[in-house]
């Protein structure tokens, strides 16, 4: 009997939180992951050891700081030549933190913009072709506040909204071929850091949601997988959100 080679996901930013979750996901659906990180090695290493050890030689690491258009050329041609083939591309890697617009400078420009648009811009056109040979799809993991900036996150907010237009403009460049979809999450996982909340905002945030919780990094992955599977859907985003982007008082 013929064995069919495995697919291939990469998956940016893929070592913790969402990122992680959406590769043990895809993990189990049969794809092999190229699970790139920037500074998680321990918690990347970690994941991939335990993925390794449920299918041998299923995923392979990739390190690289999107802020170097030159590592992210490199990661693509090293995520190409793990398996001799891509499938699915997620961009998932994202800088977070708030940048008040009379505070902010083009260091936080740069990156913010660089993880959440450039890199996914300059990954999807670096793996076109190999994504056009297998039919595969590209998912952007985007925002809510794409729509509707997130106040206080101005250039965040910017590079999301650019994010999703990428969605939609690549699912017309790389048509009939490629396709190309978004999932934006709501109050998915609290950031961390320069951006974590108190408990009083992070309660302010659930009301405003119409199933008055948040969500789980699991139900991404539903949307990811579902998207990923979808094959007459291109050029879609979907939100992820609890109802939020239809709360209206
Ligand atoms: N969590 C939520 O509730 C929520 C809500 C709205 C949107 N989203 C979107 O969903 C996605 C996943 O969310 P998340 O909360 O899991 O993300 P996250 O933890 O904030 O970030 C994911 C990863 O991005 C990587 N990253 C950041 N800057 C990078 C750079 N310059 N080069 C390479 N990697 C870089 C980091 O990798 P290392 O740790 O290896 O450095 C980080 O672990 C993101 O795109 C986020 O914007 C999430």
């Amino acid at each position: 009997m013929v064995q069919h080679p495995a697919k291939v996901a990469l998956i940016t930013g893929a070592a913790r939180r969402v990122g992680a979750t959406l590769a043990k996901r895809l993990h189990s659906a049969g794809y092999n992951i190229v699970l790139h990180y920037n500074h998680s090695a321990d918690d990347a290493e970690r994941l991939a050891a335990e993925l390794n050890q449920q299918r041998s030689g299923s995923v392979c690491l990739i390190q690289a700081d999107l802020n170097d258009m030159q590592a992210v050329q490199s990661l693509a041609v090293d995520a190409l030549a793990s398996w001799e083939r891509i499938d699915l591309l997620i961009n998932n890697a994202s800088a977070f933190y708030p940048t008040p617009l009379t505070q902010s400078s083009q260091d936080q420009w740069d990156e913010l913009i660089n993880s959440n648009l450039r890199a996914p811009y300059f990954l999807c056109a670096a793996l076109a072709d190999a994504l056009t040979v297998n039919h595969g799809n590209i998912i952007n993991l985007i925002d809510i506040h794409a729509q509707r900036g997130l106040p206080g996150y101005p250039i965040y907010s910017i590079a999301k909204a650019g994010l999703q237009m990428l969605t939609y403009s690549l699912a017309k460049e790389l048509a009939p071929n490629v396709r190309v979809n978004g999932v934006s999450p709501g109050p998915i996982l609290w950031p961390e850091n320069a951006a974590a909340q108190t408990e009083a905002e992070q309660t302010a945030i659930l009301e405003k949601t119409l199933l008055k919780r948040t969500g789980s990094a699991d139900d991404l992955a539903d949307a990811v997988l579902y998207l990923s599977q979808a094959g007459y859907v291109t050029g879609q985003v979907i939100a992820v959100d609890g109802g939020k982007s239809l709360y209206s008082h």
